[in-house]
């Protein structure tokens, strides 16, 4: 391909870029196809001569599109978002033409310097310490895994590189049962192992670990031999947004020497309002946290911050410095992928300036605000309704909920909301997922898309009752 023609369809994709999102709300939010029904459209073998690109762009929108589910759509309320803010998307498209890779200061040093900048931009916005650095990272699973192995790493004196882990006193990592399913892969790939992950029993499905139950447990495997290492803590649960006490936490890593990481993958993004940090109190304690202005704040998917108190301990555990990866006569760089496990890097820290420049964090704040104020009222409304339970309140803007007409046994009612869900979904206005709390199904209903309206989410309500109501 020439530039011309580059440039020619670049030009063809902005439009057709800005058209999608003008019209995403007369889209269902979630893909209809069945399984298999792409696949089954790709041919069997690559070309063996090249293609001109209005075909490909052709068979891009008749087979591609109707296979994506719209993760963009103001009325996208599963999950948690992945917000691609429209500065953000530009900055990815410079990115994705100068393409870069930044693994060291001297690949790009514009990358490294502007991430430094980033960080700190991000840990003032957040109301972190002054001493905190970090970097960013892929994603929240990697900036955990990065954090566990920092905690093997400081409790085995940075000897678990070398000698591994067989012969070791078995290692001990402590978390709720609220925190994500990362923290289990994290302890997986860190040889640390499931058994010695350590379940702290839960004060209710939005309160943390019991802070006591905690202490009880790290004593109890100190008085049998093992190793207490570390403590995986979250702030905005993927469930119903539990969050821990972070101080209570905080006060028995301290007594214990334990490495305190805290997933706010979700809420991190909240605390640039400071009427929510109280969510966190204690934070400043933390060696290291995670969250993702990829979700809420509205950097384009993928962009995780890792703060670290102590980037002398990441560096010791991840880094190794080959003659080919050396920068000779440049003192005081910084190498940003020895503070990560991949060894290149994308330029993520452009879409984090494009974004906090075009915005403001007052701009981002107030949608934020927004949104935590609109779920607010669309679960006072809904748990107005006779049939309708609110099983959990909001934290931020995620709440839980359960339809509950009368007459239905409490046996049927997991697989009722399941329908409801699923039927919701299908219709396509709006999309839901699911959760258990105490082992019974609720709906999750979260506002945070960047375009989203106080109007989408109030037809949530109409769609919520109205296929509750007459199609089960
Ligand atoms: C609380 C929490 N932590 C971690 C993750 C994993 O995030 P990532 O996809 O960036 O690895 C998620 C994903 O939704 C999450 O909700």
């Amino acid at each position: 391909m020439d530039w011309k023609t580059f440039a020619r369809h670049g030009r063809k994709i902005a439009d057709w870029g800005a058209g999608y999102h003008e019209t995403l709300r007369d889209r269902p939010v979630r893909a209809r196809t069945k399984p298999g029904e792409i696949f089954g459209q790709l041919p069997a073998t690559p070309p063996e001569t090249g293609e001109d690109m209005a075909a490909i762009l052709e068979d891009f929108e008749k087979i591609v599109m109707p296979g994506l589910t719209h993760w963009q759509h103001p009325r996208f309320f599963a999950y948690f978002p992945a917000n691609a803010a429209p500065p953000s998307m530009l900055a990815e498209f410079l990115t994705t033409v100068i393409a870069p890779q930044c693994m060291l200061w001297q690949t790009s040093p514009a990358a490294t310097e502007m991430e430094t900048r980033m960080i700190l931009w991000l840990r003032d916005a957040l109301g972190l310490p002054g001493d905190v650095t970090g970097a960013i990272q892929d994603s929240a699973s990697t900036a955990t895994l990065a954090a566990v192995l920092t905690m093997r790493e400081c409790a085995l004196n940075f000897k678990g590189k070398e000698e591994g882990l067989f012969g070791q006193t078995p290692l001990r990592i402590y978390c709720s049962d609220e925190v994500h399913s990362s923290i289990d892969r994290a302890i997986w790939f860190s040889g640390i192992g499931q058994d010695n992950l350590v379940r702290i029993p839960t004060q209710g499905p939005l309160r943390g670990m019991d802070p006591a139950a905690l202490r009880k447990a790290v004593e109890a495997d100190l008085a049998a031999g093992l190793r207490p290492a570390g403590i995986v803590a979250c702030t905005g649960g993927t469930s119903t947004g539990a969050c821990d006490d972070i101080d209570a936490v905080a006060d028995v890593a301290q007594d214990h020497g334990l490495y305190l990481h805290v997933d706010a993958a979700w809420a991190g993004s909240a605390m640039i309002c400071p009427e929510f940090r109280t969510l966190w109190q204690g934070i400043e304690r933390a060696d290291s946290v995670v969250f993702n202005p990829h979700k809420w704040l509205g950097a384009q998917f993928d962009c995780s911050v890792q703060f670290v108190r102590d980037s002398e301990a990441l560096i010791h555990t991840l880094a190794i410095r080959p003659e080919y990866l050396l920068t000779h006569g440049a003192d005081g760089i910084t190498n940003y992928s020895e503070w990560s496990i991949p060894l290149g890097r994308r330029f993520r820290a452009l879409k984090i300036w494009f974004l906090l420049r075009s915005y403001g964090l007052e701009g981002l704040r107030t949608r934020l605000r927004n949104h935590v104020a609109w779920s607010q009222a669309l679960c006072d409304r809904l748990g107005a309704e006779p049939d309708i339970e609110i099983v959990t309140p909001p934290v931020l803007s995620l709440f839980t909920f359960r339809y509950r007409p009368a007459g239905v046994a409490e046996d049927d009612l997991d697989a009722l909301n399941q329908r409801l869900v699923d039927t919701i979904n299908d219709d396509g206005r709006i999309y839901l997922t699911q959760t258990l709390v105490g082992g019974a199904k609720a709906i999750r209903f979260q506002a945070g898309q960047f375009d989203c309206t106080e109007e989408d989410v109030a037809l949530a309500f109409d769609v919520i009752t109205e296929i509750a109501r007459k199609e089960l």
